[in-house]
Parts: structure tokens; sequence; C-alpha cells
């Protein structure tokens, strides 16, 4: 795989979930880094965010005429999916119009764009969905991603990312799911989970790791990033708490017709990892307990 050599990397979204984690990795890595976030004033990992709010057209061009990059990582999003049902026009400007501008204004600039979809461009009726499947969203998230898909690939040179479910603690100031079931396994509280909703989850440090590697690499199009193993909502739970040592049975089983919700949630939209293997044969993209294994290392576990 042929490898380009990045210069400057414009990071959309740093603060967020895996914005914090691709800026800690991006400054571990001593790489010139301009980091956009919607907050006034953030300094992570001795980075000051920029304040650009990526719905202000007006302000992104200025902004990433100053940046002048040659890779841009696009992550802001409105992400959460409940977010975007309750304010779909926010999201379509946040996910889709804003994505279109960048991609356009990387595409007029020469520089590498590297965007972060979802698995949730995908209706969950099939599993191990391909690069080729149809784009079948269910939500207001997944159409606003799928939209952005569609102006990001307008450009040949461009690549879309599409990204399993991410766990791991958060490195920003917000409490993440996550954060809370280890608290939940921790105290022994009793934590519902779904048995009939599948991902092939990845951490947030693993994703991160990948999306770096690929934006040093030459790959466009599409690209499908997701861990190793099809698991359960339930399953991640209950293999988390045997892996820190607790009991499972604080996980309890919930069905997804048993939770009202304003969209159906997909049932498996596990992604099939074979492209990312063979473009990245020396990636190992570990296994659920590697990963939280790794975490435990260092980390308030114990
Ligand atoms: N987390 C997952 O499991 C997952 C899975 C698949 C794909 N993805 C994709 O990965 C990306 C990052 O997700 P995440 O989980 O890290 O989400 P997140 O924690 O919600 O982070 C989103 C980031 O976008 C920024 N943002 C939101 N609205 C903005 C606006 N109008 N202008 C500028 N920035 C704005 C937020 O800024 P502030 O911090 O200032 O609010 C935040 O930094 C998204 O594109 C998401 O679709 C995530």
């Amino acid at each position: 795989m042929a490898v380009s050599s990045p210069g400057r990397v414009l990071l959309t979204g740093a603060s967020g979930k895996l914005g914090s984690y691709l800026l800690r990795e991006l400054c571990s890595q001593d790489k010139s880094v301009v980091a956009w976030s919607t907050r006034s004033d953030v300094e992570l990992f001795g980075c000051r965010c920029r304040r650009v709010d990526v719905r202000q057209p007006d302000d992104v061009v200025a902004a990433y005429r100053e940046a002048s990059p040659d890779v841009v990582i696009h992550t802001a999003a409105l992400s959460g999916v409940g977010d975007c049902y309750r304010d779909p026009t926010r999201a379509r400007q946040t996910n889709t119009i804003a994505t279109r501008l960048l991609a356009d204004l990387a595409a007029r600039h020469e520089a590498r764009f590297v965007y972060t979809s979802t698995d949730l461009v995908f209706d969950g009726k099939k599993a191990w969905y391909v690069e080729t499947d149809c784009l079948t969203p269910l939500s207001v998230y997944g159409s606003t991603k799928a939209a952005a898909e569609r102006s990001v690939l307008h450009y040949p040179r461009h690549l879309v990312l599409r990204v399993a479910l991410l766990f791991g603690p958060s490195l920003n100031d917000r409490v993440s799911f996550f954060d809370q079931q280890v608290q939940a396994v921790e105290s022994g509280e009793s934590c519902v989970l779904f048995e009939d909703e599948w991902r092939t989850p990845l951490s947030f440090q693993t994703a991160a790791r990948a999306i770096l590697t690929v934006a040093d690499s030459e790959v466009s199009g599409l690209l499908h990033l997701g861990g190793p193993e099809r698991m359960s909502r339930l399953e991640m739970g209950q293999r988390m708490a045997r892996a820190m040592g607790k009991s499972d049975a604080s996980c309890k089983a919930a069905k997804r017709e048993d939770v009202a919700s304003g969209e159906p949630r997909p049932r498996d939209t596990s992604l099939c990892g074979d492209r990312w293997a063979r473009l990245f044969p020396d990636f190992h993209r570990p296994t659920y307990e590697e990963e939280l294994a790794e975490m435990r290392v260092g980390q308030a576990w114990q």
C-alpha cells in the first residue's frame, strides 16, 4: 500500500468521543494538527481547539483557509440518534450540508479527506454488510450520514470510512455509555441490554489508530471499519463483567420491542472487515477481551 506523508492535519470534532482519541494520538505522534470544536478555548492534550461551528459556512471557509490542511479528518457530527430525530434540521445541517462543504473545500485545495460515517446507514436486516451493499437507513441520523457519504464519494480520491459501534472510557468531560456500564458492573447495579441487536464493536483507541493508518495511505472510496467479532449488546455487557472479574448476572436481557423509541432500531449492522484486512494485513484488530484488557492497564478499574 503506497503511503503518503501527510503534513498538517485538520481534525473536526476534536473534543468529541472519537475526536479526543484521535487528537491524543496525533499529539503523541507530534503531528501538526489544527483541531476544531464547538467549544471556545478548550485545550486538549496540549492542543488548543479552535471554535468553529460547521453549520456556519462562512466561518468554515475562513477557518479552512487559515488551517490550510494536507489532510482533513472529519468527525464532527450531531451523533446522537435521538438528537437527530428530535431536530432533523440541525442534523441535516451538521451531518450532511457541512460535510458536503468540507469535502468540496478539500477537493478544491487537493487535501486528503477522510470522513467517518456509520454502520447505521444500514437497516440491519442482513448481517456482515460489505461496502457495496445498498444504503437503507432507518433513522434521521443514518439518513443524514448516508446523504453525506454521497457528497464525499463524488470525489474519487476522498474516503468514507463506515465505523461500527465504538466503546471505551471517555477522554473528554462527558460520561459515555461505556463509563456508565463499567460503573454499573463495579457496583453490581443491574444493566438492561438488548439481546437482539448485533454489532461489530471496536474501541475508540483502535478506531483512532486505524483512522490515522488509513489517513496516511492513499486508499479511497468506501471502507468498513469494525471489530473482528459480531456480538449482541447483552453479550458485550456480560463479557465486560467477566473481564472485570465480576458476575455477569447483573446484565439483564431486553428485546428491542420492549423499549419505546421514536424510530426503529436496526437489528444487525455488523460490518464485514474483509476489505480492511486485504488493504492493511498488518493492522491487528483486537478481540473484545484484548481491547478490555488493554483498557484495564493503568486505568482505575480496580
Ligand atoms: N461513537 C460511535 O460509536 C460511532 C460509531 C460510528 C460512527 N461514528 C461517527 O464518528 C464521529 C464521531 O462520533 P462521536 O461518537 O465521537 O460523537 P461525539 O462525541 O458526539 O462528537 C461529535 C463532535 O462533533 C462536534 N460537533 C457537533 N456539532 C458541531 C457543529 N455544529 N460544529 C462543529 N462541531 C460540531 C462536537 O463538538 P463539541 O464537543 O464541541 O460538542 C464533537 O466534538 C461521528 O461522525 C459519528 O457519526 C461514531
